[in-house]
């Protein structure tokens, strides 16, 4: 197997910067395209073998080091007792969304093998498929990221119903985040235990936190859920959307890589986190549509500033566009191969 990414990941020699893109599989594919042309995005999600299929396919495609699970991190919120519905418009819709004591009362810890058994037969489908080509990663929202989802009841601009449970019933707040907390553990462990060669907690809105608030109400529920993880001894990568202002608290996280988005040059964001912590990222997904040379030109300059880090895994700084152009996804993923650090 080619396990260059998870060398990267523990911060080790590597022969070439591996690379890997958030939201590699979907809609930019046509491959992909077809596949959800019969079925709905959630059905997708619960049919191990289209999901295996789909997770395999910019594997194929594009050559990335690294598989990605096929699912969703709202897949969990369902199965804590919410309904989830996905509308092509707005995306994700959660109808009833938590905004008292008495809804938070109401969710359960999942028991995660019983209530999402699609997950474990997905993962348990690519382990075998996989095993002669790239390390599968698991994956989970985090819990704050989870938490706006859930208190907005979908997608939202100004997070208003999230930050008034934060700031006027902030232990129904502080509640909500432990029971998300609990259950991104367990999910995350049985994805382990499943065959999850490493894991990724996405905190897409970790950002909109002012740093006093995500020191208080994100940070210390994601470093509970990270310690616990570590003891089943694969490595975390910890994505931080919109980091720059918190780079500060993201260093004593304790994952093992940490994911920034674009908005932060590379060389300030190591120079900030220092020699301890291995950096994923950071193009913007919009460079993909940038002529080839500018875009090559770009894939090295982030490939050249990786290397002050302690090691460095190649992506974008967000999720892949549905509008991307696959050949120029695949013409990054050779820039990479190409040009990244040798030994
Ligand atoms: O990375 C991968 O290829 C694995 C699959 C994956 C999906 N969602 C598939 C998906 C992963 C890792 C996610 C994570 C996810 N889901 C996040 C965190 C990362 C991020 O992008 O910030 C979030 C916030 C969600 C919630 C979600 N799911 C939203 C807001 C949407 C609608 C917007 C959109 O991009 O479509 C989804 C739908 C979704 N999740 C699709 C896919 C392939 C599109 C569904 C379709 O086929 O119509």
């Amino acid at each position: 197997m080619n396990d260059t990414f998870l060398r990267a990941c523990r911060g080790e020699e590597v022969e070439y910067t591996p690379v890997w893109l958030m939201r590699q599989a979907g809609r930019y594919l046509p491959e992909y395209q077809a596949v959800r042309s019969n079925v709905d995005f959630l059905t997708l999600c619960k049919n191990p073998k289209l999901a295996a299929d789909v997770t395999l396919q910019p594997v194929d495609i594009l050559g990335v080091d690294a598989a990605i699970l096929f699912s969703d991190i709202l897949i969990p919120v369902e199965a804590m007792g919410m309904r989830l519905e996905f509308s092509e418009k707005e995306g994700p819709v959660l109808s009833e969304p938590v905004r008292s004591k008495s809804a938070v009362e109401k969710l359960t810890i999942p028991d995660v093998e019983e209530d999402m058994p699609f997950v474990f037969d997905t993962i348990r489908i690519l382990i075998k498929e996989l095993e002669n080509k790239v390390p599968l990663i698991g994956f989970a929202g985090a819990p704050f990221t989870l938490a706006t989802y859930m208190i907005e009841g979908g997608t939202s601009k100004n997070f208003l119903h999230t930050k008034k449970l934060m700031f006027q019933y902030n232990q129904v707040f502080h509640y909500l985040m432990e029971k998300l907390t609990d259950s991104v553990i367990s999910y995350l462990s049985a994805q382990i235990k499943a065959g999850a060669q490493a894991i990724q907690i996405f905190d897409t809105w970790a950002g909109i936190l002012a740093p006093l608030d995500y020191k208080k109400f994100a940070f210390p529920y994601v470093r509970k859920a990270i310690s616990e993880l570590k003891k089943e001894g694969v490595p975390i990568i910890y994505f931080a959307n919109n980091c720059a202002g918190i780079l500060g608290e993201l260093k004593k996280v304790g994952d093992d890589v940490l994911g920034i988005d674009w908005r932060i040059d590379i060389s300030d964001a190591i120079k900030k986190l220092g020699k301890k912590i291995v950096v994923q990222g950071n193009l913007d997904p919009c460079a993909l549509f940038l002529p080839k040379e500018k875009l090559e030109e770009r894939v090295k300059e982030i490939l050249w500033k990786g290397e002050a880090a302690k090691g460095h895994i190649f992506n974008l700084g967000h999720g892949i566009l549905p509008q991307t152009p696959p050949e120029n996804v695949a013409a990054m993923v050779e820039a990479v191969h190409t040009y990244g650090r040798k030994k």
